[in-house]
């Protein structure tokens, strides 16, 4: 782990200055709040199914290790003061595979949910606030920025926002710290090959998976994937 503002040995995590200053409000909040909008509305509807179920993709495989990695993500994220956590590493490092079971394993802590934002097949960062309001069930007002409602839907929610690879769209970044600022319930765990720099992020560099004699990750897919062919 690492940290910026309080160093700590392993050099895994680590907070990040990022670009917005503390005291910086986004218009976006300023006008919402000035506006008094509601702050849930016939627009919005939870992120966990109605019943109770949850709000991630099923996954055809079983997870193999990741025990050490994703104890230490969840305590990172549910601490108070932690609104976001990045996973970084490179293709194929298992970013995904991990946010999506720290994001299991943290699920009960947010009284809302869990909403996973798949950013993968995005070309344009202009469309990363749409990509949100759906997983969280906002829909467009007439005359309102998309933003705006967004905001307003989820500044009394108690959520975690899984943005699910976003090295492409770094250009959306402010999207981001305009939510976390605007939305005290809410946190963020995104998963990307490079840091998003927003102010208070908390970059967690994902290691690869530490097995004996099978740890590059395609060895452990093919393994995963096509087990008979493991067999003796
Ligand atoms: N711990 C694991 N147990 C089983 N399968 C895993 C594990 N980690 C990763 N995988 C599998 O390896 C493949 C790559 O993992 P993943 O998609 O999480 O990588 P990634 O770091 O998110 O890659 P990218 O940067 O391309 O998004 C996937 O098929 C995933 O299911
Ligand atoms: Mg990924």
């Amino acid at each position: 782990m690492r940290s910026k503002q309080s160093p700590r040995p392993g050099g895994r995590v680590g907070r990040s200055a990022g670009r917005r200053g503390e005291g910086a409000r986004p218009p976006a909040l300023a006008r919402v709040r000035a506006a008094g909008h509601p702050t849930e509305g016939p627009a919005v509807r939870p992120a966990r199914g109605p019943a109770g179920g949850t709000a991630l993709p099923a996954q055809t495989t079983r997870l193999i290790g990741r025990e050490r990695e994703i104890a230490r993500v969840r305590d990172l994220l549910l601490q108070p003061e932690v609104r976001l956590v990045t996973l970084i590493g490179p293709p194929g490092i298992g970013k995904t595979r991990l946010a999506l079971a720290v994001a299991e394993a943290a699920m009960d802590a947010f009284a809302d949910g869990v909403a996973f934002v798949p950013l993968a097949p995005l070309r344009n960062p202009g469309l990363v606030v749409s990509a949100i309001a759906g997983p969280v069930g906002v829909r467009e007002l007439g005359g309102q920025p998309l933003l705006e409602t967004l905001v307003a839907a989820l500044s009394r929610r108690h959520l975690l926002l899984v943005l699910d690879n976003f090295e492409h769209l770094l250009a959306a970044t402010d999207v981001v710290a305009d939510l976390l600022a605007a939305c005290p319930g809410l946190k963020v765990l995104a998963t990307s090959r490079a840091a998003l720099h927003v102010y208070g992020e908390h970059e967690y560099s994902v290691p690869p998976l530490a097995l004996p004699g099978l740890h590059p990750l395609p060895a452990v897919k093919a393994l995963v994937d096509r087990p008979a062919e493991f067999r003796p």
